[in-house]
């Protein structure tokens, strides 16, 4: 009996064309299964954000951006708002992902910025957090992770436009990954967490784990308590592979 309903998310970050929609097309087919008891989110890059939208149209398998810029509209050459994507038909976007915040150099202010920004535009935002190997190593994890809360999520957060997603920077895409034990420790922080600063509403987000998720190790790590999904990387580009996660649910 959750009361929180699961989100498999894949973020296909920089791969992907036209002719990917086939994917789509088998996570759609495979979808309905899982529909009853797990949300299925697509994250293409910004380019085929509109056509999966598209051909995702009426099944129940939502789509969102990878990112967004913190204006709606303007001189920001190379930049995509919120309202941009939203009209392109997605209903979701990534902010903060640790390739984000470590390539592009984005701080806590600016993560907090678009997860506003995906707000006034009627997105659900999912903001990413988590530490790095040496973070860990030098037992800083929690606070490090509990900065990146502080500083990345949005005043007034409801849990109806805001999901956050745990990805130790260490775990992805190299085939590491916690153990459940630590992950429970940080999700169960990172509920603490939330609570403290959206009291009921906080107790409703929905905290997903990404880093290294595939369908061999799914049901070990979305059964951890607090654990409300996946935020998938490498696994989510087959659709095979995508749904062998979501039918962990
Ligand atoms: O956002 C998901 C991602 O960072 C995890 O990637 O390839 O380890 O599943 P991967």
């Amino acid at each position: 009996d959750r009361t929180r309903r699961p989100v498999v998310a894949g973020n296909w970050k920089m791969n992907g064309l036209a002719a990917s929609v086939s994917e789509l097309k088998g996570i759609m087919a495979g979808a309905k299964a899982v529909s009853g008891k797990a949300e299925l989110l697509v994250c293409p890059p910004a380019t085929l954000v509109a056509s999966f939208a598209k051909t995702a149209k009426g099944s129940t398998v939502h789509i969102g951006g990878q990112t967004c810029y913190s204006e709606a509209s303007g001189a920001f050459t190379g930049e995509i708002s919120a309202e941009m994507l939203a009209d392109a038909g997605a209903t979701h976007v990534i902010v903060g992902h640790s390739e984000r915040r470590t390539i592009f150099k984005e701080k806590d202010a600016d993560v907090q910025k678009k997860a506003l920004a995906a707000r006034r535009a009627g997105l659900i935002s999912i903001v990413c957090v988590g530490e790095t190997k040496e973070q860990r190593e030098a037992d800083r994890a929690t606070i490090i992770v509990g900065q990146q809360l502080t500083g990345s999520l949005p005043e007034g957060a409801k849990a109806a436009n805001l999901i956050v997603a745990y990805e130790p920077v260490w775990a992805i895409g190299t085939g590491l990954t916690p153990t459940p034990a630590d992950i429970a420790e940080m999700h169960n922080f990172i509920r603490e967490r939330l609570a403290a600063r959206f009291k009921a509403e906080g107790e409703e987000v929905r905290i997903l784990y990404g880093g290294s998720v595939k369908a061999s190790n799914a049901a070990e790590l979305m059964a951890v308590r607090n654990v409300d999904g996946a935020l998938v990387g490498g696994a989510s580009l087959k659709a095979d592979d995508f749904l062998g996660i979501a039918n962990v649910y």
